[in-house]
């Protein structure tokens, strides 16, 4: 079996976070989404996985390299450009041959991996296997309906009214019955080769389309509270440690992760917390469920349940909360207003004034 993960995409969204880098590398708990995707992969006992890449591809070439640290043998296939999932499929084809295969979205997040799934495939070998998952805007997904016995009777990419809530997830498993579904469909009205379609050619032809709800899922769909819940939920399971230098002046409560490097001088951390590599924080207070990247420095700045990403700093500015920070911004107090109070005050006034 292999893997096929789809890292393409313009990388030309307004997001955010994306609007200067690829979607696939956004962070949770300080990781890329795409290494969580990997290591599933990984732990499911595969090792050959076609890695789908497209304008940003330096970048995702630049953090996977040859995959060996997760254990991988990685190809990359350039797709000229995001002519669809089911595009992305028919370049793979010499790649993956005529093996089964898991696909893998590479900007999605799928909580307990992949493993139990990738065996049941194994066994049983429906033509597809499909995850769904509840989602209160089942119009942003493809979305699935079911017949009375569970079997899945029709999909439809991005509905505007959707027939049910049971959205598709990022993770699908084919046997080489694909092929040939991705050959017979056509673009569709937002000039894409869907996936979607490619699955209900082969349900169209009475190949079993087999589907498994899930309920862990996230994927970047720009959405900042979504983000930072993801990010909450994961550092949940943070194994603390200290690789960085902790000074006596400093209070750690919690799971805190601190990374090589990193200096935390006259703090208090409390966790759930994770700071990157190489990462300075003086005189702060970093509070429950956030993430500091690397190259990051916090003075005299209080920050919780936000993500701060690589190269940002902090410098007196109070407090902040619930925020998500991207790459290399600074942070500093606004200068003081210049204030003055004009008086025209009785004999023997009483007068409070807050300065
Ligand atoms: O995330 C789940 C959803 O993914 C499903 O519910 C939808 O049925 C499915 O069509 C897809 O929807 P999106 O429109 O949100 O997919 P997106 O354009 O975000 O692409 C998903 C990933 O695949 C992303 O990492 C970029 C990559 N990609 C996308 C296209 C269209 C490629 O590598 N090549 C492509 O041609």
């Amino acid at each position: 079996m292999k893997a096929l993960v789809l890292s393409g995409g313009a990388g030309t969204r307004l997001r955010p976070i994306t609007h200067t880098s690829a979607k696939q590398l956004v962070p949770v708990a300080n990781k890329p989404v795409l290494f969580y995707g990997l290591e599933s992969i990984a732990a499911a006992g595969i090792r050959e996985v076609g890695i789908i890449v497209g304008d940003t591809a330096a970048e995702i070439r630049g953090a996977v390299g040859d995959g060996a640290r997760f254990g991988l043998a990685v190809t990359y296939l350039p797709q000229p450009a995001p002519l669809g999932l089911a595009h992305a499929v028919l370049i793979a084809r010499e790649f993956l041959g005529d093996d089964d295969f898991v696909m893998y979205l590479g900007d999605n997040f799928v909580v307990g991996g992949i493993t139990e799934l990738v065996d049941g495939f194994r066994a049983e070998r429906p033509a597809a296997r499909i995850l769904l998952t509840k989602v209160p805007d089942p119009s942003a997904f493809g979305v699935a309906e079911l017949d009375p016995e569970g079997r899945v009777a029709r999909l439809e990419e991005k509905p505007a009214c959707p027939r049910s809530d049971l959205a598709l997830v990022g993770v699908y498993l084919f046997t080489p019955a694909v092929h040939e579904a991705v050959r017979a469909i056509r673009p569709s009205a937002r000039g894409e080769l869907e996936i979607t379609d490619a699955l209900q050619w082969l349900i169209d032809q009475r190949r079993t389309v087999a589907s498994t709800i899930v309920s862990g899922y996230w994927k970047d769909t720009g959405n900042v509270a979504d983000m930072l819940e993801v990010n909450r939920s994961v550092l949940e399971l943070l194994t603390p440690g200290n690789e960085g230098t902790v000074d006596r002046d400093t209070e750690i409560i919690g799971r805190v992760r601190i990374g090589p490097g990193a200096v935390v001088r006259g703090s208090r951390l409390v966790g759930p917390v994770i700071i990157g590599a190489d990462t300075v924080v003086e005189n702060s207070y970093i509070g429950p469920s956030t993430s500091i990247a690397e190259n990051c420095r916090i003075t005299g700045s209080e920050i919780e349940y936000s993500i701060v990403l690589s190269g940002s700093s902090l410098l007196g500015v109070g407090r902040v909360e619930a925020s998500l920070i991207g790459r290399s911004v600074e942070i500093t107090p606004a200068p003081p207003i210049p204030a003055a109070h004009r008086l025209v005050l009785g004999d023997h006034s009483k007068v409070q004034i807050s300065s």
